[in-house]
């Protein structure tokens, strides 16, 4: 134990030092690596001593998975100390959006800490740690709505974005569970929808329209709010009069360090 403190210590350094160097590189991350919401589960860890090097190491598993793909999940450990993790980048990021929002999401979640389960929605990304396997979950109680309550709009935005929400729904579900989206309210004063809908890849076909068809229905309830999010257990939408959205990813270089 003695050991094992310096060496995650220089391990979140070293993650440290990595992030300042790509943030250096990248504003446009920047955002997109904000947290919306962390929540943690209420039971304890069962071995602190076996839980916390699980809940460490599947991280890491994670990480290098997110690098390549932009999803990860990974098991640790036997037992009630098991640790399950899934994590994933939103269909607009690019890979190195991805890691910045990983690092951000992998800083934050220990929090949970002695709490043997864990949740974080950021504007780029998501991640979840649990002592079972909930790969399968796409539904649950904790699942809301976060609305923005900037600016109250009009009638035509509210229409323009419930289109965008819909459409994204249909898209996702057509299109391996992504789809981001915008629908025009006003050519003349360049106002427009945005969407961005989102289910964790492994969940099937069905269980991905089950949950974007809970998480549309609740975040129309945002409007007139111009900007509502829904964060669910299997998927992430949102919309805004903001263009969040990042460029349509270049596909000509290759991807990766
Ligand atoms: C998860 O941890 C709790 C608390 O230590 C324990 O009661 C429960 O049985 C564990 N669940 C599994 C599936 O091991
Ligand atoms: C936790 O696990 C360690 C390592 O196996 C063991 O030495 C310790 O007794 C356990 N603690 C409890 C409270 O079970
Ligand atoms: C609305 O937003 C303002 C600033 O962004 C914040 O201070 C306020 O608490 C928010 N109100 C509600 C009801 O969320
Ligand atoms: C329209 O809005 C977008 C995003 O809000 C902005 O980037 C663009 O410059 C605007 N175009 C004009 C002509 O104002
Ligand atoms: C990337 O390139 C491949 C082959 O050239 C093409 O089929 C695919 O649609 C492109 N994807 C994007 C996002 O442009």
């Amino acid at each position: 134990m003695k050991k094992a403190i310096p060496l995650i210590f220089s391990q979140c350094l070293t993650h440290l030092l990595i992030t300042f160097a790509l943030l250096s590189q990248t504003v446009m991350a920047e955002s997109r690596a904000k947290t919306v919401l962390v929540t943690c589960g209420s039971q304890l860890e069962h071995n602190t001593t076996i839980f916390v090097p699980n809940f460490v190491a599947t991280m890491e598993k994670i990480s290098e998975q997110m690098r390549s793909t932009g999803f990860g999940k990974a098991v640790t450990g036997t037992g009630l100390d098991t640790n399950y993790g899934l994590a994933q980048c939103y269909g607009d990021l690019s890979l190195l959006d991805c890691v910045l929002c990983y690092a951000e999401a992998r800083t934050v979640l220990p929090q949970c800490f002695p709490y043997n389960s864990g949740r974080i929605y950021l504007d780029g990304c998501f991640m979840r740690s649990e002592n079972y396997s909930f790969f399968n979950e796409y539904k649950g109680p904790g699942d809301r709505a976060v609305c923005g309550n900037t600016t109250k709009k009009n009638s035509d935005f509210q229409a323009a974005a419930k289109q965008a929400v819909l459409t994204a729904v249909q898209d996702a579900v057509k299109n391996k569970g992504y789809a981001r989206g915008r629908v025009v309210v006003s050519e003349a004063a360049n106002e427009s929808a945005y969407v961005l809908a989102d289910c964790w890849r492994n969940l099937n076909s069905q269980s991905c329209k089950a949950c974007l068809e809970h998480a549309s229905s609740s975040i129309l309830g945002c409007l007139p709010s111009s900007e509502g999010r829904a964060l669910n257990t299997g998927c992430f939408m949102r919309y805004s009069d903001i263009d969040f959205l990042n460029k349509e990813v270049e596909n000509t270089s290759s991807r990766g360090e």
